[in-house]
């Protein structure tokens, strides 16, 4: 009996002990780092500038699970949840937090204490009204830029389609990261006698009817980064097939999924390069002192699928320094 009592003892302590230790967590190791990270939607060249950031981390010593603990928000486009998950970011008291887009960048900048912010794909830090300049943005956010130069996008699709004498531009209406692309490129049309016609969207259910409109009297359309539009590239791959209409558009993703041509920036690239920028803020370095980083290596995407549907043939240099989308 005296054995049992012992045995049914000894097996109560080992529950307790299991139990406290299940509900006291371990204590925080005092270089564990937190990072919140508010990306605006799930897509392709978001995804690959977080994957670049939380790689280009891990590789300067900074572990998930072991001295990192991330707090990822991704309230899928949904503004009221971005406000929601900026709070709590902001609320938590985090070391530092990565913004990916123009948009919840802004959501944080407005409700932003004291956390280090630092951006990445990115359009226009200070046309955003996010910095005071690119080169010294002088507040809590710095980080990377996808903004590529406008002249050689249009050059691009000028050396595809040379005869273009009204360029379309679509974009939605909101997106401040778009309408500075949008004026840039009227600006760079304007310069070389091209017509513009620009339709801004509300959202993206009416896509089919402004790409409709705009196939009736321009001869390509430019769609710059716009985080709406590039979730919702189906659209714009239909129409362009139906219509026989070239399409520009900002990033690689958006080539993928049925626009023409896109000169891009590498968004796993600008995540890395992030990540450097982040290693020194959390090493103590002013944010407010550190520039705006650029991807220089832009890269020339095109889909010969949609390309080869509208007529449009490339030449064999042309295809040697590009890359293929096409699915
Ligand atoms: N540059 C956009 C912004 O500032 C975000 C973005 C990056 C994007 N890559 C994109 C939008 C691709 C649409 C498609 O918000």
């Amino acid at each position: 009996m005296k054995t049992w009592n012992k045995l049914a003892m000894i097996l109560i302590l080992l529950l307790l002990a299991g139990c406290t230790s299940a509900v006291v967590p371990e204590p925080a190791d005092d270089n564990t780092v937190r990072i919140g990270i508010l990306q605006m939607m799930t897509h392709g060249s978001l995804d690959e500038a977080r994957q670049g950031f939380l790689d280009g981390l891990d590789e300067a010593g900074y572990v998930k699970g072991k001295n990192l603990i991330i707090d990822f928000q991704n309230p899928e486009g949904d503004q009221s949840n971005m406000a929601t998950m900026a709070d709590h970011l902001i609320a938590e008291d985090l070391d530092l937090i990565l913004a990916i887009a123009t948009p919840p960048a802004q959501q944080l900048f407005t409700v932003n204490q004291n956390t280090p912010i630092l951006g990445t794909a990115i359009t226009d830090y200070a046309d955003a009204g996010l910095v005071d300049s690119n080169e010294h943005p002088g507040g809590l956010i710095s980080g990377t830029s996808d903004n590529c130069p406008m002249d050689a996008q249009l050059d691009l699709l000028l050396s595809v389609k040379p005869d273009i004498k009204t360029l379309g531009i679509l974009y939605t209406s909101s997106e401040v990261n778009s309408e500075i692309q949008a004026n840039q490129m009227e600006a760079e049309c304007q310069k070389r006698g091209i017509e513009v016609r620009t339709v801004t969207i509300p959202d993206k259910t009416v896509i089919n009817d402004a790409m409709a409109a705009l196939a009736a009297d321009c001869d390509a359309v430019y769609i710059p980064t716009d985080n709406n539009i590039a979730s919702a590239m189906g659209s714009v791959d239909v129409i362009s097939r139906e219509r026989n209409l070239i399409t520009l558009v900002g990033v690689s993703d958006m080539v993928k999924n049925g626009g023409c041509l896109s000169l891009g920036v590498n968004y796993y690239d600008l995540g890395k390069q992030t990540a450097e920028m982040a290693v020194r803020v959390l090493n103590g370095e002013d944010i407010g002192t550190m520039p705006i980083g650029y991807d220089k290596s832009g890269t020339v995407y095109y889909n010969s699928d949609t390309l080869e549907a509208i007529g449009i043939q490339l030449t064999d240099e042309f295809k040697a320094s590009a890359i293929d989308m096409r699915n």
